[in-house]
């Protein structure tokens, strides 16, 4: 059994300590819960062991733990992906990630196909565009951050990210799959069918692809960013199951 912490114990979190409590993750055990309410910090949860360590607090509470945890061969699956838009720190963890044999994994968050597009980056002409569909904004309550997103907006995936950039986190995973930021674009859609979600459009000199998800109206047993939240869990089944993908 694999042992597993999780820090943050907000919306995400919350979701991801029921999962593997249910059962979700059948190879992992879970040691500790890290949140400031409860005084437990990431580092408490490497003392118990924990080898992988699932992240859904903020992006600053990410920079401030994760080179140390990864020192200690701990090795990390983030939600609060937005930090590393800091190239700076993206290769400050990937160095201490190879001196210290330990590994970031990152989850598809709200989007998916990051194992198709680490294949198209490696062939000539890689792009990937992040698509957010935002529908009708009048619809939106107050302090939605889509409402502020303008209508039709195209741009690299860093001026994407700067937009908003607590909540394109996406953005920024999708761009490392993708195989880098000077691949990686982001672009905003009215859908035509007035759902909200997001597509990856991947093109290299090969091939071309869409992955699309797109979100139903929400069901009271289903937590609303569910599907974001066990991205991760899955992510955790990836790298812990014998046989994987
Ligand atoms: N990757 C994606 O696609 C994606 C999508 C949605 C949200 N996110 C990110 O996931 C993260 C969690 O989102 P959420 O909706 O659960 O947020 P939330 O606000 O509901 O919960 C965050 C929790 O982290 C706690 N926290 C803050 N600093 C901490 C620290 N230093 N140590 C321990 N806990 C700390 C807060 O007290 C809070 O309980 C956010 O950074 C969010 O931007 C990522």
């Amino acid at each position: 059994m694999t042992k597993v912490g999780i820090i943050g114990a907000g919306r995400l979190g919350t979701i991801v300590k029921d999962a593997i409590e249910a059962g979700l993750a059948p190879d992992c055990e879970l040691v500790g819960v890290a949140s400031r309410s409860l005084g437990v910090t990431p580092s408490d949860l490497a003392d118990k062991g924990a080898e992988i360590i699932i992240e859904a607090s903020k992006p600053a509470a990410l920079r401030e733990c994760l080179v140390g945890l990864l020192e200690r061969g701990v090795s990390v699956i983030p939600l609060s992906t937005g930090a590393f838009a800091d190239e700076d720190f993206l290769e400050e963890v990937r160095r201490t990630a190879r001196e210290h044999g330990s590994r970031v994994y990152l989850p598809h968050g709200a989007e998916g196909g990051f194992d198709l597009a680490a294949t198209f980056s490696l062939l000539p002409g890689m792009k990937g565009t992040v698509v957010q569909y935002v529908p009708e904004r009048s619809g939106m309550p107050d302090g939605n951050p889509m409402k502020a997103l303008p209508e039709h907006f195209k741009g690299t995936a860093l001026e994407g990210f700067a937009l908003s950039p607590s909540h394109l986190n996406v953005v920024i995973e999708s761009a490392i799959a993708c195989g880098g930021f000077g691949n990686a674009f982001y672009e905003t859609r009215i859908p035509e069918d007035g759902k909200g979600g997001f597509s990856l459009e991947l093109e290299n000199d090969a091939a071309e692809a869409v992955i699309t998800i797109k979100n139903k109206p929400p069901k009271d047993d289903i937590p609303m960013m569910s599907m974001i939240a066990l991205s991760a869990v899955s992510t955790l089944n990836r790298v812990t199951q014998p046989v994987t993908f």
